[in-house]
């Protein structure tokens, strides 16, 4: 997604990327943000890390590629020991019951990032300061069954959002996930409860997927013009 200072968005990248630790497994998130950690654990694979990664993404799995990231699977490893992923939104009010709940999916990457993210024994959220908020109201991304988008936006305007579906830039027609299904962009405006709203649209039958991220989230470095700032949960 675009957007933020792209200084910003290096130094949390950066940063995440020395917590990698040697001999470990390692989530690969997508987006801007998290490919400057890629970019920054590439490096030190050159420089002899000893890492296994798993992208969330064609994207981020290109990224690992290019920078000769070992490759492995979820299903070959015994678990995750960090995942490094953006967002694009965080709550950041330590008041709310809600802080460090995140939007993510603008990349329509976030079925298998949850899954990635989920399965870390740490998550660290990678952002710059335009991500954070107090409430979350951008759209939540729906990943769905391509035969379940009509059923599954009747079912989101019950829970009065207002359901788009994801029209492709460059191709007539929707968005196809990396996954082979489409997406819809459900605004809700300002959320008061993410996790009553999660676990509505979880139950919602033909969703594969939400975009909202609720406890999921251990900490957020967040990257500004001359360094990072540490938000742990
Ligand atoms: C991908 O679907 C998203 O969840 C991304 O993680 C999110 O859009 C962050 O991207 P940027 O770091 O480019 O803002």
């Amino acid at each position: 997604t675009e957007g933020g200072s792209d200084t910003a968005k290096r130094h949390a990248g950066e940063r995440a990327a020395d917590a990698v630790e040697d001999g470990t497994v390692v989530g690969l998130g997508t987006g801007s943000t998290a490919a400057y950690a890629i970019e920054a654990i590439g490096q030190a694979v050159a420089d002899g890390l000893d890492v296994r990664a798993i992208p969330t993404s064609f994207q981020s799995r290109q990224l690992a590629l290019e920078y000769d990231i070992p490759l492995t699977t979820l299903d070959a490893v015994d678990g995750v020991d960090l995942a490094i992923d953006g967002a694009d939104q965080v709550v950041d009010d330590p008041e709310s019951a809600a802080h460090g709940a995140l939007i993510k999916g603008g990349g329509g990457a976030h079925a298998r990032e949850k899954l990635v993210d989920a399965a870390a024994d740490r998550f660290l959220v990678v952002a710059d300061p335009s991500k954070l908020t107090t409430d979350l109201d951008r759209s939540v991304p729906l990943e769905v069954l391509p035969d379940a988008h009509t059923v599954v936006a009747e079912r989101v305007r019950e829970l009065d959002g207002e359901p788009t579906l994801r029209d492709a830039e460059h191709k007539d027609g929707p968005v196809v996930t990396d996954n082979g299904n489409l997406l819809l962009d459900c605004e809700f405006g300002a959320v008061a409860d993410p996790d009553a709203l999660a676990t509505a649209l979880a139950s919602i039958p033909g969703v594969v997927e939400h975009g909202l991220f609720v406890g999921l989230a251990d900490e957020t470095y967040v990257g500004t013009a001359d360094g990072v700032d540490v938000r742990t949960y």
